[in-house]
């Protein structure tokens, strides 16, 4: 196979990182080079393994550091952009809009006037279901790649924003790109502030784990080994221009992963905790996959082998977890649930 260079964004992260152990094992002839800000969410003691590999790359830095950005691509000469690097939190995009239209709308621009101008031969922007809006709970309705933008949250609202920027500089420069939608991901190297982790961390410790409301929105899991493999595929295979929605069909209320967790490491219910909801909580979120099912792409796993597999992981690893709620994790998760009350 061909040599590449691949500049993988926000490969320090949760998604990014698994996505650059992929790609640095299943394509040695390729160069990765993952860039990354190393904000509280990133972090490279997961790279142990992969950095001793001699075509994986490290560049520490803000893809809305316009003068660096454009530096980088007239040296390096990319062929390939995975985007991932984001502020992707929901809960600190209700506190603290601003970082999110910083990095999300304005970092992807910066990359995008970037790849624009030095010529790459794909850009690939990992967006998320979110975009979508909300579904109701009729299980019959699904996002497909035509249901129209209606985000809800700052968040949703800057990925969308960035979705728009990207579908332009292909509409309107030509600019070669994919776009993804994958629904929630989960498995190795979580960051412990989204559901699954969270649970998982704070069970394995017997803590109370905070369920928002009533339990009862539904989102639709699926694994990162599998949104990895479907990226792969998508930027070998994905035709110019289009958009491609991930997901596996694996719908859990909040109220039923958090108990399967519970279960599985038998604790008790009695841990689960009722508290405020989040603001403009999106009720359902359930992705149509036909279209990237058409390109060739299949799930390893279902929610219950992903999430056995995701727990083990967690208590295999249990020192890079505790490493990462040891530090500022503690005073965020102060901040974020001393101001909920019990319901
Ligand atoms: P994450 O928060 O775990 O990681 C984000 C990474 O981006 C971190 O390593 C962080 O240091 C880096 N970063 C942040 N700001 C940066 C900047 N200005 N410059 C360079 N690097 C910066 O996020 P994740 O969950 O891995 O999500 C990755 C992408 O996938 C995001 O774009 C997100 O919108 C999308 N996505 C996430 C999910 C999910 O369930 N987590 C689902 C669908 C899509
Ligand atoms: P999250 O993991 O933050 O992902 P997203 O908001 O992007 O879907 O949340 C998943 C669901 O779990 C969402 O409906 C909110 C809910 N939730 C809780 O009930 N308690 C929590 O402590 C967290 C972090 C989320």
């Amino acid at each position: 196979m061909e040599k590449k260079k691949l500049l993988v964004t926000g490969g320090a992260g949760f998604i990014g990182g698994n996505f650059v152990q992929y790609m640095v094992n299943e394509f040695p002839q390729y160069d990765i080079y993952n860039l990354d800000l190393l904000t509280y969410a990133g972090d490279l003691t997961k790279h142990r393994q992969v950095k001793k590999k001699n075509n994986y790359h490290f560049i520490k830095a803000d893809i809305a550091d316009r003068k660096f950005i454009i530096s980088l691509f007239e040296k390096e000469k990319f062929d390939y952009v995975i985007h991932f690097a984001a502020e992707s939190h929901v809960d600190r995009s209700i506190s603290d809009p601003s970082i999110f239209v910083q990095t999300n709308v304005l970092g992807t621009q910066i990359l995008l006037d970037a790849s624009k101008q030095f010529g790459i031969s794909k850009f690939l922007h990992v967006s998320t279901d979110e975009v979508y809006g909300e579904l109701d709970f009729d299980p019959t309705t699904f996002f497909t790649e035509e249901t129209p933008l209606q985000p809800n949250s700052p968040y949703s609202a800057s990925k969308a924003s960035s979705d728009f920027l990207v579908r332009a500089y292909h509409e309107t420069y030509g600019l070669p790109i994919n776009i993804t939608r994958c629904s929630n991901n989960y498995g190795p190297y979580h960051f412990p502030e989204k559901l699954i982790p969270l649970t998982i961390s704070r069970v394995l410790n017997n803590e109370k784990v905070p369920i928002y409301g009533d339990g009862k929105n539904i989102r639709d899991w699926l694994h990162v080994y599998d949104h990895c493999a479907a990226i792969d595929l998508v930027l070998h295979q994905g035709v110019n221009g289009e958009v491609y929605n991930v997901g596996g069909h694996n719908e859990r209320t909040n109220l039923e992963v958090v108990k399967t967790i519970i279960r599985t490491l038998g604790k008790s219910e009695d841990l689960i905790e009722f508290v405020t909801d989040r603001l403009g909580h999106d009720k359902r979120y359930a992705i149509d996959p036909t279209k990237l099912e058409r390109l060739g792409w299949k799930p390893t796993f279902n929610f219950e082998t992903g999430i056995a597999q995701t727990i083990q992981w967690y208590i295999d690893n249990k020192e890079w977890l505790e490493q990462i709620i040891s530090g500022e994790y503690k005073n965020y998760f102060k901040n974020q649930y001393s101001v909920k009350q019990k319901l």
